[in-house]
């Protein structure tokens, strides 16, 4: 089979062995699967994949029919549609998914844009609801908010009713997002737009004491993307003053276990707002997998509006 493979700094499209499913795993005819900012970051040798994968295969999310059942699989039938995130190997072909962690795709949702769902919307559910506790009424931030897990992130939380303030660097950017259910703002507006309840960081590091200022009372900040920089001087006195949490998240090194309780949320949750049309997963540029190259490509240049995904058109055509 054809897939995704890391060669001397670029990403090609190469013939490799196809993945057998072990026990409680799936085997996927993938549709689609999207490009994150760490597939980038394994190809620069700075993000090992978790024990299991190989370091030269990318993809941590996809979306597709069920062509193969591992040993004591059953929530799943062959044939079905289904989305979730993998520990890596997932831009090709065919790929193994855990039957816990895979979601049915809803009916409203094109499988050709299903694979860019997964990552951006259990990271957004998981930091913001499950962990952040954003309430209906409260005033979120979303930094990088034109990005996958930024545009995921304000229409969750405008759904549960939060008053989203998310700030778009590229002006180009702003009118769309803001449609999601946000004001949209640039960088240098955003201590203008306080205080927050809760703050989603998504840039990284250098916006920290910007983000401690401009915290309400008893907020918090989850700290999911650290692009510009993983490194700050912060006065901690503002965070005792304002009895405020700052913590971290990352999905893809917790055990089974932990991403099959986030699957579950988000099935029970998000997937029937997809259904009924009130959250879109927002497709920048889909590219064929024989065209790996340019997808990493454009990804790599920025300035996009959501996700880009590779699309297996022979899976699609099934
Ligand atoms: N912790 C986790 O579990 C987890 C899961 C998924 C993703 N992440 C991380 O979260 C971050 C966002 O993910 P994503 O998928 O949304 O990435 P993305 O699609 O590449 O979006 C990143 C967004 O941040 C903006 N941005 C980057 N640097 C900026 C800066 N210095 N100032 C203002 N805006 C800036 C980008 O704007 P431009 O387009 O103008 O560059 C873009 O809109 C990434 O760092 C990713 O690695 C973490």
């Amino acid at each position: 089979m054809r897939a995704a493979v890391f060669s001397a700094g670029t990403t090609v499209c190469s013939e490799v062995p196809e993945p057998e499913p072990g026990s409680g795993e799936l085997l996927v005819a993938v549709t689609s699967a999207g490009l994150n900012a760490a597939d980038l970051l394994q190809r620069a040798g700075r993000y090992p994949p978790p024990p299991g994968y190989r370091q030269d295969r990318p993809g941590l999310e996809i979306a597709g029919r069920i062509v193969g059942l591992g040993p004591g699989a059953r929530r799943f039938s062959l044939g079905d549609a289904v989305m979730g995130i993998v520990g890596g190997e997932g831009q090709a072909e065919l790929a193994v998914i855990h039957e816990r962690v895979a979601m049915p795709v809803p009916e409203a949702l094109p499988l050709e844009v299903a694979g860019g769902f997964p990552e951006a919307f259990l990271t957004a559910h998981d930091a913001l609801i499950t962990q952040a506790q954003l309430a209906s009424g409260e005033r979120l931030l979303v930094t990088g908010a034109a990005g996958g897990v930024g545009t995921a992130a304000v229409q969750l939380a405008a759904a549960v009713g939060a008053e989203v303030i998310a700030e778009v660097r590229d002006p180009h950017q702003r009118a769309a997002v803001g449609a999601l259910g946000a004001t949209a703002i640039g960088p240098e507006e955003v201590a203008t737009h306080g205080p927050f309840h809760v703050i989603a960081e998504l840039v990284g590091a250098p916006n920290l004491p910007r983000d401690l200022a401009s915290l309400s009372l008893g907020g918090r900040i989850v700290v999911i993307g650290l692009g510009a920089g993983a490194t700050v001087s912060l006065d901690l006195g503002v965070l005792l003053q304002r009895r405020a949490r700052l913590f971290g998240t990352t999905l893809r090194n917790r055990p089974l276990e932990d991403k099959a309780i986030a699957t579950r949320q988000v099935e029970r949750q998000v997937l029937p707002l997809v259904q009924r049309h009130a959250l879109r997963v927002l497709v920048e540029s889909s590219y064929p997998l024989t065209d790996a190259a340019a997808a990493y490509e454009r990804f790599t240049k920025g300035a996009k509006l959501g996700k880009v995904v590779l699309v297996n058109d022979a899976a699609a055509a099934r």
